[in-house]
């Protein structure tokens, strides 16, 4: 079977991947707190319905629950973002995450569709209704916003630990061996996030005492004390991960561990201040400390949503599909046909190529390198390529999944990889208007040598069929 070819955007300097990351991670942090928010008004209508806390009541009619209609509001809107981007950015694997989840993603639907009614008919008429009555609309926001995560949390964890997927079906892909884990570490993320947001929103309540503030806030903090369970979450989700994953985090691949770091380091310092200075110490924390936590929440997000879509990497569903939307299987097969013979698509600016050979390499980029890398921009091949001669280029791309093994196997035959280098070379010589053809001296029968030495599997050791050995 040939891939099936789509039209895919260029986003220029800015690498594909970095514009799902950038708004990946805006919907998460947002849709987080639209969830931990609604956990955190039922905690707080409990405590105003039954007399432990009246403040709480300013505090439910007040600002916080207008946030949290933005955070649902703007998360919704994100999230058709998502859908917009990825499906010119990645259509295949959005294609087969609609495929096996058809029925999950309705179902994921009627809950938001609940989630956004009980929560608009609480900020629009709550005030006026009496205490069952709201308890009620926010418990019914609540369970579906969670539930939401619920769905979509399978459908993300499977991108990189299928589990028994395809062979088990789509319940085994569904709960996958990071689910679990992955589910509860952001539940906790998002009663945290919440938490300290309703922080700096007391700060802002002018209207009341100090010591109300105080009252409030304390009991707003209780919700960053799951934060606790987070390093053993943390270690159970680095378990069941695959193996190459793994150490990318953990030193193998610069940016990754740079990003876990920031991770860590963030959500350490907010848990250590919610643990020690509010919960124990019972110190009161001011507008500019909230929201300099929360900062920091977003950091954190930041830094885990990176690595979780970092890690997956050369995949985009592990095993299944390789992140430039081809198949392991296709691989061996591109390898005679070429890689773009069939793709119908022209290319743009077509007319600033001096010769064929420029043109076909471009389209070899545009289809198998330009998910994850540009030219003379983010992750720019110009730099990464740069300093090599004419044949440290062949002989690194023939062997692409070895020399980094974050990158899938070279798809394409010894014609389309001499013209992707000379489209390489010729970019990086400032794209003359003249440049001869190199196709009677190349060296083709080494280029086929060393395609055929780096073979057409993964370059990091996977188990031979189904699921990693990890993860069963
Ligand atoms: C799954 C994403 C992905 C795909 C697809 C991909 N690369 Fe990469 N590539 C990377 C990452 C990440 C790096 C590491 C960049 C760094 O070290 O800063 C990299 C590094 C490189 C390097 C530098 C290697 C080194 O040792 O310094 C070259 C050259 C390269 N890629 C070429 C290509 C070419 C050519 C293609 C298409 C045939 C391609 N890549 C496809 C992700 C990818």
């Amino acid at each position: 079977m040939l891939p099936p070819y789509y039209p895919i955007n260029d986003f220029g300097p800015v690498m594909k991947g970095l514009v799902i990351g950038g708004l990946g991670i805006f919907h998460v942090f947002l849709a987080q707190f639209a969830i931990g928010g609604g956990m955190l008004m039922c905690w707080f209508q409990r405590l105003a319905a039954t007399g432990r806390l009246p403040e709480a009541r300013r505090f439910l009619d007040g600002y916080f629950r207008f946030l949290v209609l933005v955070s649902f509001v703007l998360g919704a809107l994100t999230g058709v973002g998502m859908w917009f981007t990825t499906i010119q950015i990645s259509p295949r694997t959005i294609g087969l995450m609609v495929r096996e989840f058809h029925w999950i993603w309705a179902i994921e639907w009627t809950f938001f569709c609940v989630e956004v009614v009980a929560g608009y008919a609480f900020y629009r008429y709550g005030a006026r209704l009496p205490d069952s009555t709201r308890m009620k609309l926010l418990v019914a926001y609540t369970l579906a916003a969670w539930f939401s995560l619920f769905w979509i949390n399978g459908i993300l964890s499977w991108q990189l630990t299928p589990g028994g997927w395809p062979a088990g079906g789509v319940w085994s892909g569904f709960f996958n061996p990071s689910f679990w884990p992955s589910l509860l570490f952001r539940t906790i993320t998002s009663m945290g996030t919440a938490a300290l947001i309703a922080c700096a929103v007391i700060n802002a309540m002018s209207d009341l005492e100090r010591p109300q503030r105080a009252r409030l806030i304390q009991s707003a903090a209780w919700f960053l004390s799951p934060m606790l369970f987070m390093p053993a979450l943390g270690v159970w989700y680095f378990r069941v991960i695959p193996a190459d994953s793994r150490e990318w985090v953990l030193g193998g691949s610069v940016a990754m561990t740079l990003f876990f770091s920031l991770a860590i380091g963030a959500s350490l310092l907010i848990a250590l201040y919610a643990l020690v200075g509010l919960l124990r110490q019972k110190l009161y924390i001011n507008g500019a400390t909230a929201t300099l936590l929360c900062a920091l929440a977003f950091a954190a997000t930041a830094g885990g949503e990176f690595v979780r879509e970092g890690v997956r990497k050369p995949f985009t569903v592990r095993q299944a599909l390789y992140s430039n939307s081809i198949t392991p299987d296709e691989v061996a097969r591109l390898r005679k046909t070429g890689s773009v013979t069939h793709d119908p698509y022209t290319l743009r600016d077509s007319a600033a190529y001096p010769n064929e050979q420029l043109r076909l390499g471009a389209r070899v980029y545009r289809f198998q390198c330009s998910i994850c890398h540009t030219l003379d921009g983010a992750n720019g091949l110009e730099h990464l390529t740069g300093a090599w001669t004419l044949e440290q280029k062949r002989m690194n791309i023939a062997k692409l999944q070895h020399t980094k093994s974050f990158m899938p196997p070279f798809a394409g035959n010894a014609v389309e990889l001499e013209a992707l280098v000379q489209m390489l070379t010729w970019h990086h010589a400032g794209r003359p208007g003249d440049w001869p053809d190199s196709d009677d001296v190349a060296p083709y029968v080494q280029l086929q040598h060393w395609l055929d030495e780096a073979g057409t599997q993964p370059g990091m050791a996977l188990a031979p069929a189904g699921p990693p050995s990890e993860a069963r």
